[in-house]
């Protein structure tokens, strides 16, 4: 079991001080996931730079090696290498699969199950992922002739999948989520015949271009390439991936940066895909000091270094349906970002937030208010009314790593010292984080 679920960690948080220097956040978590599965489904051996060691990619790995492919181990500054099976080369698990905290292990696993004839599944997690929707990805997969079964009429884990031979099929998804587009394409490359999916919305397209470099045959087309095809027979090779530093851990250095007086950081290695940009369009928004510098292209995805500097008197913003897909793992810190701008910020559209980890729109309003934050909160968003100052409060992540990151940010700010329960949950997606932070810090 994962230390997110350990709520009995504690941290002493003062408040106050500045940040200054550089940070290299670690490797992209949603890269990384795909990395290990796209590796695991190729022929021959895959090597990842950079990849994420924090508990999601590790979930994903320990399924994967569940199921007879071989993987190195996972430490931080190690190459990564994948024993590629093939696109049929699974073994039936002797064990139950333990995603632990990680909905895209779950949704994109999923995907890739359906389609393995004559061999059965079992997948679970933690208490947080059993309480997740997957017949987002289940009712899809089963328009193509996908076995999935599980609790409240397939809708929770744990899920039992039995291998069938799928039929390509045109999709439509109701929300943009890349974990159920993923899924569906991942499922389309052992379908008979060709398969389509048309999102609401564009989401993260990281599986569409690893498949594409992998080898894939994939297109996307229709109306502001809403569309993505997959055309399956093709082989997938092996590939050597390096794995931009993650936008969503950055994320939190920049509001940071923006929000605390003195502070001058530099976030190298960002990945900058214009799927996860979201965030530095809402400071740009808030008229915070954002530069993006050395921008180039490694693997197949665009990757820059970013400097902020502290801005006094940042503006509020307003946030809806259309960014969010760009941003939807931000807003817990942009959260913490609207509590100190002078005016009313306004998030909607983002009722996806209440399906995370947590239902982080309740979480955040819940432990911001402890702190003397004024937020509304809505069923798909927020109102948020700046103070000038957050107090110090008896904090908790809730389980919720990115939540203990947000509230270890908004900590430094307050008036006077929090503390937090939960706060190892961070190890989800950055193991350092805690680190980094006593490391940046100048009191
Ligand atoms: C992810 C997609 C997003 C995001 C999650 C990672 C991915 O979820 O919130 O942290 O790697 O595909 P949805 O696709 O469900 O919005």
């Amino acid at each position: 079991m994962g230390t997110s679920e350990n709520i009995q960690s504690f941290r002493k948080l003062t408040s106050g001080g500045k940040l200054f220097g550089k940070v290299c956040v670690p490797g992209d978590k949603s890269i990384s996931h795909r990395a290990l599965l796209l590796g695991a489904i190729a022929e021959g051996t895959t090597t990842i730079n950079g990849l994420l060691p924090s508990e999601d990619p590790l979930s994903t790995a320990e399924c994967l090696r569940a199921m007879g492919v071989k993987i190195s181990p996972i430490k931080k500054g190690q190459t990564v290498h994948v024993e590629g099976v093939g696109l049929d080369g699974f073994k039936e698990p002797e064990v139950i699969l333990d995603c632990g905290n990680s909905g895209t292990t779950m949704r994109l696993i999923l995907g890739l199950l359906v389609g393995k004839k004559n061999r059965h599944f079992v997948l679970t997690g933690d208490k947080s992922l059993c309480r997740r929707p997957m017949e987002r990805v289940g009712r899809p997969l089963r328009l193509m002739g996908g076995k999935v079964q599980g609790r409240s009429n397939g809708n929770l884990a744990p899920l039992s999948v039995t291998g069938q031979q799928l039929h390509g099929a045109v999709i439509g998804t109701p929300v943009a989520s890349a974990q159920v587009k993923s899924a569906i394409l991942l499922a389309a490359l052992t379908a008979e015949g060709p398969t389509t999916v048309i999102e609401p919305a564009h989401s993260r397209d990281h599986t569409e271009r690893m498949l594409r470099a992998f080898g894939a045959q994939i297109e996307i087309g229709g109306e502001m390439g809403r569309h993505i095809h997959l055309t399956p027979g093709a082989t997938l090779k092996s590939q050597s991936i390096v794995v931009p530093g993650d936008i969503s851990s950055a994320a939190f250095w920049l509001v940071a940066g923006s929000l605390i007086p003195g502070s001058n950081l530099i976030v190298e290695n960002v990945g900058l895909n214009p799927t996860r940009t979201g965030i530095l369009d809402v400071l740009e928004q808030m008229g915070a000091n954002i530069e993006v510098i050395n921008v180039k292209d490694i693997a197949g995805e665009p990757v820059g270094d970013i400097q902020v500097m502290h801005t006094a008197n940042l503006r509020p913003f307003n946030i809806d349906a259309e960014i969010i897909p760009r941003l939807v793992d931000e807003v817990p810190i942009l959260t913490v970002a609207a509590c100190y701008c002078e005016g009313v910020s306004k998030i909607k559209g983002a009722s996806e937030l209440r399906v995370k980890e947590t239902d982080r729109l309740s979480v955040m309003t819940r432990q911001l208010r402890k702190m003397g934050a004024n937020i509304e909160e809505h069923s798909d968003g927020l109102i948020v009314k700046g103070v000038s100052r957050l107090n110090g409060a008896e904090l908790s992540s809730e389980t919720d790593h990115r939540v203990a990151m947000s509230l270890g940010i908004a900590s430094i700010v307050a008036l006077n010292d929090s503390t937090m329960i939960g706060s190892d949950a961070a190890s989800v997606s950055y193991p350092d984080f805690w680190n980094d932070l006593d490391r940046l810090r100048i009191q």
